[in-house]
């Protein structure tokens, strides 16, 4: 197949969604569409369960299996499909949101009885503010939940989508008849049973038919009449390019665990989702069809095995064929390197592989030399923009507990912030080490694999710290940013990258500090410039 071809064929795209709506199911069902596994429960068993929080052990297991679940990829009709995996445990949401500089696109799976729920807000706003296409899947129709055109008005008011229906359901819960599908004019009568065959659905171009009284009933025959006049009276017409540009969001109604809507959603995703998008670099645009190699890392996993210290480095490739063995430029640290087993991830099983194109993901065996958002190229200098960092939750002061491992100290925290595990800031004043976390069971996390891994012990000391701001100064030699930086002296410290951050305590000293130093930028994000 033609390089351009095997591009054409890619989908690659996360699914986000609020813990419970649904998402590892929905991922399940559709990989049994492409018979990339057998049976449901598979994806399942891999899951975080969210009642883990208190048992870091579990989530520690768990990680090391989802590895092979960190791609799901497959084949249909003709098109390979790669689902990157985005935790829903939302003390892993900064892993959720690099995993989203890698997606093409993303579907955005909402529980129809509890509606848009804060975790969902949050991730659509990142992916709003990237104009990521997004598709969203109203889940659990087999249940008693919101009524469809309520839940259409929260899903724009909420997160700000403007949406445009393209299936809808026939009644709810007890009620449930079916799902008629706008998109390609076909009735799918739900027979509650989920090990149905899928039917192909009835043709019914012509809702008026009065075969639909016949099938559904009257009374809810002419209510889908009705809600489908007021639907293309009052919701835009879908468009390709509006959606593909992150303008408009197209809604699929339906019942994972039942399998039902679930290839309707497959098939016209198939058919709508854009392929392998070009990406920014700080240098230039880089395009998917250009034929030498680029990606970035997006996402390092540890090896869960002490006696072997190497990890696996997820790549997105951007562009060119990734090749087994062929020289790329590490273009942060300007060596050549070689792969000798870069990994590719089919269904579960993760395999070697000779060739790979833009879209895929590749794992790369790694000792150290990568970092997350570290580009690979055949030579050109190269930086791919886009991996932020957020301001964490929770902050505390690290101490080194036995003092003949300081060494393996630092090489430890210096690796799992690689990781992206937390984030560290070094206090200008003292040089003293804080780590900061989105969820405050990584802090286990961190001093258990800082043991296991490196053989170093760690102790951790409260401090106060209500957001990490990075500063950005209009003028650096300005008597405001001199007095900014004497006044602050105390909370001032640098990332990992060198950057200038101010832990500030409240939100009060924040608004306090941006009216005294108006010169002096703000930001919660690393990312500004
Ligand atoms: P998540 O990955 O988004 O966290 O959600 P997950 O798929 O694990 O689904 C959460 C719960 O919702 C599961 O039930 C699952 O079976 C159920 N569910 C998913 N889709 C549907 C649907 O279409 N209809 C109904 N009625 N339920 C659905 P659980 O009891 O928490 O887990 P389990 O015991 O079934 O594994």
């Amino acid at each position: 197949m033609s390089f351009l071809k095997e591009i054409e064929r890619r989908r690659t795209f996360g699914i986000i969604s609020h813990p419970d709506a649904g998402k590892t199911t929905l991922t399940e069902k559709l990989l049994l569409f492409g018979g990339a596994i057998q049976e449901a429960g598979a994806v399942k068993n891999n899951k975080i369960k969210k009642g883990a929080t208190s048992d870091f052990m579990e989530i520690e297991r768990q990680r090391g299996i989802s590895v092979a679940t960190s791609v799901l990829a497959f084949i249909y009709k003709d098109k390979k499909i790669n689902i990157l995996d985005t935790p829903g445990h939302k003390d892993f949401a900064e892993d959720t949101f690099r995993t989203l500089t890698a997606v093409d696109s993303v579907i955005v799976v909402i529980d129809v009885a509890k509606g848009v729920e804060e975790q969902t807000e949050k991730l659509v706003e990142v992916c709003r503010m990237r104009n990521i296409p997004m598709l969203v899947f109203i889940n659990k129709l087999d249940r008693e939940g919101k009524d469809a055109f309520d839940l259409l008005d929260e899903v724009e008011q909420k997160l700000g989508l403007r949406v445009t229906p393209m299936s809808f359901p026939i009644g709810m819960g007890y009620d449930f008849k079916g799902i008629y599908n706008i998109y390609d004019k076909r009735l799918n009568i739900f027979s509650g049973d989920n090990k149905q065959n899928i039917s192909a659905g009835i043709e019914f171009n012509d809702i008026s038919n009065p075969k639909l009284d016949e099938v559904v009933g009257e009374k809810a025959a002419e209510t889908l009449r009705e809600e489908l006049e007021l639907i293309y009276e009052v919701y835009p017409k879908f468009d390709n390019t509006e959606y593909l540009e992150g303008k408009l969001q197209p809604v699929f109604f339906g019942s994972a665990l039942n399998n039902f809507g679930v290839k309707e959603l497959l098939d016209a995703f198939i058919e709508i989702a854009p392929k392998p998008q070009p990406k920014k670099a700080e240098e230039r645009w880089v395009d998917s069809k250009e034929e030498k190699l680029t990606g970035f890392v997006f996402k390092i996993h540890a090896n869960m095995d002490p006696k072997h210290r190497d990890r696996l480095a997820f790549i997105k490739i951007v562009s060119g064929t990734f090749k087994r063995n062929a020289p790329y430029l590490h273009v942060r640290n300007g060596k050549k390197v070689k792969f000798s087993s870069p990994n590719t991830f089919f269904a579960e099983k993760k395999e070697i592989v000779d060739e790979s194109f833009p879209g895929d993901i590749v794992g790369l065996h790694d000792t150290g030399n990568f970092k997350i958002g570290d580009t690979l190229t055949e030579g050109e200098h190269l930086n791919f923009k886009g991996i932020p960092s957020f301001s964490p939750e929770h902050f505390r002061y690290v101490n080194n507990a036995d003092p003949m491992k300081s060494k393996q100290l630092s090489k430890g925290l210096d690796q799992l912030m690689d990781e992206g595990v937390a984030q560290l800031f070094t206090l200008d004043m003292n040089g003293r080490k804080i780590i900061g976390t989105v969820g405050a069971l990584q802090y286990e996390v961190i001093q258990y694999r800082l043991e296991h891994e490196y053989g170093a012990k760690c102790s951790y000391e409260n401090i106060h710290v209500h957001k990490a701001c990075w500063v950005e100064a209009e003028d650096t030699k300005n008597e405001e940013f001199k007095e900014f930086k004497r006044v602050k002296q105390r909370y001032l410290a640098k990332d990992k990258q060198g950057q200038l951050v101010f832990l500030a305590d409240s939100s009060f000293t924040i608004q306090m500090t941006q009216s005294k130093y108006p010169t002096v930028k703000l930001h919660f994000t690393s990312e500004f410039q």
